[in-house]
């Protein structure tokens, strides 16, 4: 079947088996090996990639699925050049050993400061429940979350202030 699917921003075209699965589709037939597969049970998370402007395991969604959608990998959070804040956090904050578990957590952390731009710990770490890191014993991807909320506060402040002055 034809499926016509936009990645990124970008839109794609591809005659794929019904069967195929999203993770396969993103990996194998574009190329953006960004997004993981780590497991055959639905259970690491390392596939996790925006469908729309939901978080997904991509190893549990067909490419089908898909057709006529958006999907946001770890390869467009990048914007003009510059990383997420997201991004910058896991390397500020040393977030990250092996990286195998890195994309998901990244993209579904995204989705949490869009909707809960201040979260608690117990809250990143409830929203992060359905992925497993076997290195890092999470602190640091906690304290990396962390991060991201305050440097974005702190950028919301300053917009908030700039649009405050009276030019003379
Ligand atoms: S590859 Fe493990 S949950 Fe998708
Ligand atoms: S950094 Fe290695 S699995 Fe998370």
């Amino acid at each position: 079947m034809e499926i016509t699917v936009s990645v990124n921003g970008t839109g794609y075209s591809r005659v794929v088996e019904p069967r195929l699965l999203l993770i396969h589709f993103l990996r194998d037939e574009l190329g953006l090996t960004g997004s993981h597969w780590g497991c055959d049970t639905s259970n690491c998370g390392a596939c996790v990639v925006w469908l729309d402007e939901t978080p997904v395991k991509s190893c549990t969604v067909l490419a089908a699925m898909a057709d006529g959608h958006r999907v946001l990998t770890v390869e467009g959070l990048e914007r003009d050049g510059e990383l997420d804040p997201i991004q910058q956090a896991f390397a500020e904050c040393h977030g990250l050993q092996c990286g195998f578990c890195t994309p998901g957590m990244m993209l579904t952390s995204r989705w949490l400061l869009d909707h809960c731009p201040d979260p608690s710990p117990a809250q990143i770490r409830e929203a992060l429940s359905g992925q497993i890191c076997r290195c890092t014993g999470y602190e640091n991807i906690v304290r990396s979350v962390r991060w991201a909320a305050e440097h974005e506060a702190a950028a919301r402040r300053d917009d908030d202030d700039d649009s405050q002055d009276v030019p003379e």
